[in-house]
């Protein structure tokens, strides 16, 4: 049963009278139903109903719409509305739950309150809009966002499928927006992320950690690209099975991305990109380097995440004339087993620096 209903929700920002009409509902499918019209009362009771339509909702910045533990009604969680803590604008978590947008919604994360440029290197302290955590074996579906505080959806899951998600930042080009990824993915198993269309100021997508991961069907402009990493030092570390795949990247720093961190241990594996098209790259259209440290490249790669099992097909499109098509920085025997079909990456001017190029792949 999913309801019809057209609903509201507005998230950490009062709703401007000039706004476009802002309206969304999350409905987990079920046999009964909860309607609520504020996110005190959603976050109280919501584990309690098995369908929560959310009508006209506002959440107070620095306060959390705490959809946790959804599929259970005993076990509550701590309150996690957290004013100086920073929690995220949305949780949710539990199994088997459906979270789907109405048609023709959006749900505005409120962003220019908190964009300063600085994302979440320093400013304002600013919310993470989507917390899918412990969200196993759960879909969530057609959700239309726009303009996320910082990063917007961090995917910590088993078996999740993220569908049609609209993230929307093109405000926060000229108003501050930074670090807002689009999906950071980590300690997952099993995430499918597909037709997203992403419209940002960092990362489309970032695999920090997980296995079996799939990307596909995606549209990613204005950020960083798709990436694999930065993967080393954090609690979990090894990267294996991902495939991304039937996706466009357009006037963005970066096309694809691996990278990994100087001196850490832990691996990459498994990762193909297929059927991947770029336009408009303004920094490297094909970047994969392992000398990562506190966010920047040293220049020096080191050997201990190797990168195996790499597999590039069908990549294709153009970098900016000043810019680098393909750009590889391995240590000494840390890349290996790569497969290269059809790359072919034009514009720009080809990076003379490269090292250790494994066979196969070319720079
Ligand atoms: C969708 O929203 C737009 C902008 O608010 C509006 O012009 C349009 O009529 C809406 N379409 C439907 C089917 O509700
Ligand atoms: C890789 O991941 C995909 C998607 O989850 C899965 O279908 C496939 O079986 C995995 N491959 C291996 C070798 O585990």
């Amino acid at each position: 049963m999913r309801s019809s209903m057209m609903s509201m929700v507005v998230l950490g920002a009062a709703l401007a009278s000039a706004a476009p009409t802002l309206s969304s509902s999350l409905v987990k499918r079920a046999s009964s139903s909860c309607t609520f019209n504020s996110a005190a009362s959603a976050s109280a009771s919501a584990k309690s109903c098995s369908t929560v339509v959310l009508d006209n909702i506002e959440v107070p910045a620095g306060e959390t719409l705490d959809l946790s533990d959804l599929a259970s009604s005993s076990t509550a969680k701590p309150p996690s509305a957290t004013r100086n803590g920073m929690g995220p604008l949305i949780r949710s978590s539990g199994s088997n739950i459906i979270l789907t947008g109405t048609s023709n919604h959006t749900i505005n994360g409120g962003g220019e309150r908190w964009w300063d440029g600085e994302g979440t290197n320093g400013g304002k302290t600013k919310p993470k809009f989507f917390y899918a955590h412990d969200l196993d074996d759960s879909t969530i579906t057609g959700l239309n966002v726009k303009n996320t505080p910082v990063q917007a959806f961090s995917v910590q899951s088993d078996n999740p499928v993220l569908n049609r998600i609209t993230i929307e930042n093109s405000d926060g080009d000229y108003n501050g927006g930074h670090n807002t990824d689009a999906f950071d993915v980590s300690e997952s198993n099993g995430v499918t992320i597909r037709n997203a269309v992403v419209r940002n100021q960092d990362d489309c997508l970032a695999v920090n950690s997980g296995t079996n991961i799939v990307f596909t069907g995606g549209t990613c402009s204005g950020g960083h690209g798709l990436s694999i990493g930065s993967v080393g030092g954090r609690d979990d570390n090894t990267v294996s099975n991902v495939t991304i795949s039937h996706s466009t990247v357009s006037n963005s720093a970066n096309g694809i991305r691996i990278k990994t961190i100087s001196r850490a241990t832990s691996k990459v594996s498994g990762v193909t990109f297929n059927n991947i098209q770029l336009s408009g790259i303004t920094e490297y259209g094909v970047v994969i380097e392992q000398d990562y440290e506190n966010g920047s490249p040293t220049g020096t790669p080191t050997t201990g995440v190797p990168i195996t099992d790499l597999t590039m097909q069908q990549v294709t499109g153009s970098v900016e004339s000043d810019d680098t098509p393909v750009y590889i920085l391995c240590g000494d025997g840390s890349c290996s087993d790569w497969t290269w079909l059809n790359v072919d990456v034009t514009g720009g001017e080809s990076r003379s620096k490269c090292e250790n190029v494994p066979s196969g792949a070319s720079c």
